[in-house]
């Protein structure tokens, strides 16, 4: 039977494709992604403190890929947030939050846990990010619709079926394979999207699970790859080229524009990296210039913790007492490291040109 777009996709057929995937194109680009990735691989051993990096750059992933979803925070009220847990804030940034909690506990699993990418975890990773007990859908009438509102997707339907297509999945994630692993993401982006195993959340999930596939299979150390802002700049393309899959078999089209993705993230994530490096050292430097006296590398690390820095942090981090913590901060404001502001009961103070490259 062939595809049509009200009638669940039971037949979706399991990875890989029939088609011949690696044209001589594919392996051109993917030959340019692997290269902007090594790249950027170096660069992230540039970086001394590359947990908070990770958690910066992961920060901005998770409010962009919500995005992509209409989920929308802004910068303010986020990087307030991350600086201060307890905060009153909206629902909408609580579930980019809760979207950065998956992503940490995704790493963890994969790096720390050593467990590998099956169906156990990508419920948790729905649940977390969902905050609710979510699981594999059960029930029919999930449908994709355009803004138009007309279906243009129904997925599989029946829970034995989901969960059979997820198991193939897993199977081709870890099975030896002669394409390039890069490739591999582009068609396990499509499958898992295509599959739609929950009512909801399944593009943020998909897209925890390409950084935790480009980790589980060592391209990337440390995971700082998001596509989530080339998706939202390129947001029609990304929608065509799943549709065009299912409907025409198109994935040289869609393998070409995660593969281009993949390479322009890479090259704009090293720029980041390298710009936070030099701005970090800029940093050191001005302040042993002007405020020797309260200079030390624990006082640098605090401001690159968060862009939103307060009292508090440098208590946490043994570097002064309250009082005169508050004393650095301000000469900090006074050297034009940092400015004030207040919200609610604190003031923060905000590092303009470490958020500047972060939103950027
Ligand atoms: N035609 C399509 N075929 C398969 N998947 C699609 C199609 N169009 C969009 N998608 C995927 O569905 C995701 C949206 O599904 P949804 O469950 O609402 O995710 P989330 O809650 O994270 O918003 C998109 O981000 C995209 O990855
Ligand atoms: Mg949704």
């Amino acid at each position: 039977m062939a595809f049509e777009r009200n009638i669940p996709y039971n037949q979706l057929p399991d990875l890989p494709p029939e088609a011949e995937i690696e044209t001589s194109s594919v392996l051109k680009m993917a030959i340019r992604a692997n290269k902007a990735l090594a790249e950027l691989r170096m660069s992230g051993q540039l970086i001394p403190n590359q947990a908070v990096l990770i958690q910066t750059l992961g920060l901005s992933e998770a409010k962009l890929s919500s995005e992509i979803e209409n989920i929308v925070t802004t910068n303010d009220d986020l990087y307030w947030a991350f600086a201060d847990g307890n905060v009153n804030i909206d629902a909408q940034t609580k579930e980019v939050l809760f979207y950065k909690d998956a992503l940490w506990y995704g790493y963890d699993a994969v790096i720390s846990k050593k467990r590998l990418l099956t169906t156990p975890l990508f419920i948790e990773l729905v649940q977390i990010l969902k905050n609710s007990s979510q699981n594999i859908r059960k029930l029919p009438g999930t449908k994709l619709s355009n803004p138009l509102g007309e279906i243009i997707y129904t997925p599989p339907e029946g829970e034995e079926i989901i969960r059979k297509k997820l198991a193939s999945l897993e199977k081709f994630i870890y099975e030896e394979s002669t394409l390039d692993p890069l490739v591999q993401l582009a068609l396990i982006h499509y499958q898992f999207e295509a599959i739609h195993p929950f009512y909801d959340g399944n593009g943020r999930t998909g897209r925890i699970i390409n950084i935790l596939f480009l980790i589980y299979k060592n391209l990337l150390e440390i995971p700082v790859l998001y596509l989530s802002r080339y998706i939202i700049e390129n947001k029609t393309s990304y929608y065509a080229g799943l549709r065009n899959v299912t409907e025409n078999n198109a994935w040289e089209t869609w393998v070409l524009y995660v593969l281009k993705g993949l390479e322009q993230t890479a090259i704009a994530t090293r720029e980041k990296v390298t710009a936070i490096h030099r701005l970090s050292k800029d940093i050191t430097t001005t302040i042993r210039a002007k405020l020797p006296s309260i200079y030390s590398k624990e006082l640098v690390d605090v401001l690159f913790r968060s862009p939103y820095c307060k009292i508090k942090f440098l208590e946490d981090a043994g570097i002064a007492k309250r009082q005169t913590a508050s004393l650095y901060l301000q000469q900090l404001e006074k050297a034009g490291i940092v400015h004030s502001i207040k919200k609610g009961r604190d003031i923060y103070y905000i590092n303009d040109a470490f958020l500047k490259i972060l939103i950027s």
